[in-house]
């Protein structure tokens, strides 16, 4: 298996993380007698210093000619004067927009081991396994017109979908669901938006494709309260955009730490990958990062980019038993003792070699 990976570290954390990443990826390859290539390029903070430019034109090209983007995280303080356009985030939108993919992948899974470390009492949280299908390319955050007019105190946004955008993100959804525990919880306001109602005939003219994957429908406000209360209900969870953003920020508290949260964006020309953390510049340069968020990101990377699940659920298995062996990096330490980035990354790598 040949696989092109871009690899845009970005700001802060994000060079310390993606190392770790990347180095489960080579170990990934050596072991599976893959040939991985990997193709580093600059984004966010690091790339307007050295180019002016969020997103150089060489790293889309990059990016572009890959078969998967695997990215850090970007955002730097000394940006925050200016103006959104300017700022090392205007890349990320920007190569968002460029591969083109509008369903993001969340996974939220409890880690028996960190039951602890989230607020959530375990016997709620035990065995969750949650997959958020968002939707990323439309709805509020795209939708015409939109505008600020200051001298009117007036501002308008615009949640808008077309029957086709809502088809393919449905698909992905029910393809994914079909491989996991068969069930679709799709998530709207239909009682009050007329979005929502497109949403929801949509996704149901769409599970008739599905007969072996059950389909319910949940307005989003109860969604919230469910997802706290009984999330072991819910396998795969489909949703528009706005509301994906909010509820799987939500489901994050069930595994206890930011840092621990992967994503994926697939459906575009090239599928991007990155931990759902910003640049934690608060911790940049100390070695606190925990890079559990990223290599499970890399995991993703093997199941959607290369197809070798095998691979990715033995990185989530080696993920798994390092921490029920007990290491912990800060942010999941609960003030007990804590081992670095690296240490955590090499540990990951002797767990997947050993097994
Ligand atoms: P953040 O996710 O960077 O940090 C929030 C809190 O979580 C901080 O206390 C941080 O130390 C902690 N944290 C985050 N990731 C961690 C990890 N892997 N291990 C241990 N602790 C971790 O969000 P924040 O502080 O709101 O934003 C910082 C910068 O990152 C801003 O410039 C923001 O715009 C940018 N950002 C970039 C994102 C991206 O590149 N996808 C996503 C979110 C924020
Ligand atoms: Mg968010």
């Amino acid at each position: 298996m040949r696989l092109k990976i871009a690899v845009l570290a970005g700001d802060g954390i994000g060079p310390e993380v993606t190392r770790e990443a990347t180095n489960i990826l080579r170990a990934v390859a050596e072991l599976g007698g893959h040939d991985f290539i990997f193709t580093e390029g600059l984004i966010g903070g690091i790339a307007i210093t050295e180019t002016g430019s969020p997103l150089p034109t060489a790293t889309l090209d990059t990016a572009l000619d890959s078969d998967a983007v695997l990215m850090g995280a970007v955002g730097d303080n000394k940006f925050n004067a200016l103006t959104p356009d300017k700022r090392p985030e205007a890349g990320l939108l920007q190569i968002r927009q460029a591969l083109g993919g509008f369903a993001n992948l969340r996974p939220s899974v409890a880690y028996a081991a960190l039951s602890e470390s989230s607020p959530l009492r375990p016997e709620v949280t035990k065995d969750v396994d949650i997959l958020f299908v968002r939707e990323l390319l439309g709805g509020l955050y795209f939708g015409a017109p939109r505008w600020w007019n200051r001298e009117t105190g007036e501002s308008i946004n615009t949640m808008r979908y077309t029957k086709s955008e809502v088809t393919r993100v449905a698909r992905i959804a029910f393809d994914l669901a079909s491989k996991r525990r068969r069930k679709v919880t799709s998530v709207d306001k239909a009682n009050v938006l007329e979005v929502s109602q497109l949403w929801r005939a949509t996704v149901t003219e769409v599970a008739k494709d599905y007969p072996d994957v059950t389909l319910e429908h949940q307005l989003v406000d109860s969604m919230a309260m469910h997802i706290m209360n009984t999330p072991r209900n819910f396998d795969v969870v489909l949703t528009e955009n706005l509301f994906g953003d909010i509820l799987s920020d939500e489901a994050g508290v069930i595994t206890g730490s930011l840092g621990m949260l992967p994503s994926a964006t697939i459906g575009g020309a090239v599928n991007l990958y990155e931990p759902v953390h910003g640049s934690a510049p608060d911790i940049a340069g100390t070695g606190k990062a925990n890079p559990l968020g990223a290599i499970l990101t890399a995991a993703m990377i093997l199941r959607h980019s290369a197809n070798l699940e095998t691979d990715a659920k033995a990185v989530e298995e080696a993920v798994h038993k390092v921490l029920n062996e007990g290491y912990r990096t800060a942010d999941i330490a609960r003030g007990g003792p804590s081992i670095t980035t690296q240490e955590m990354g090499k540990l990951v790598h002797q767990a997947l070699a050993e097994s």
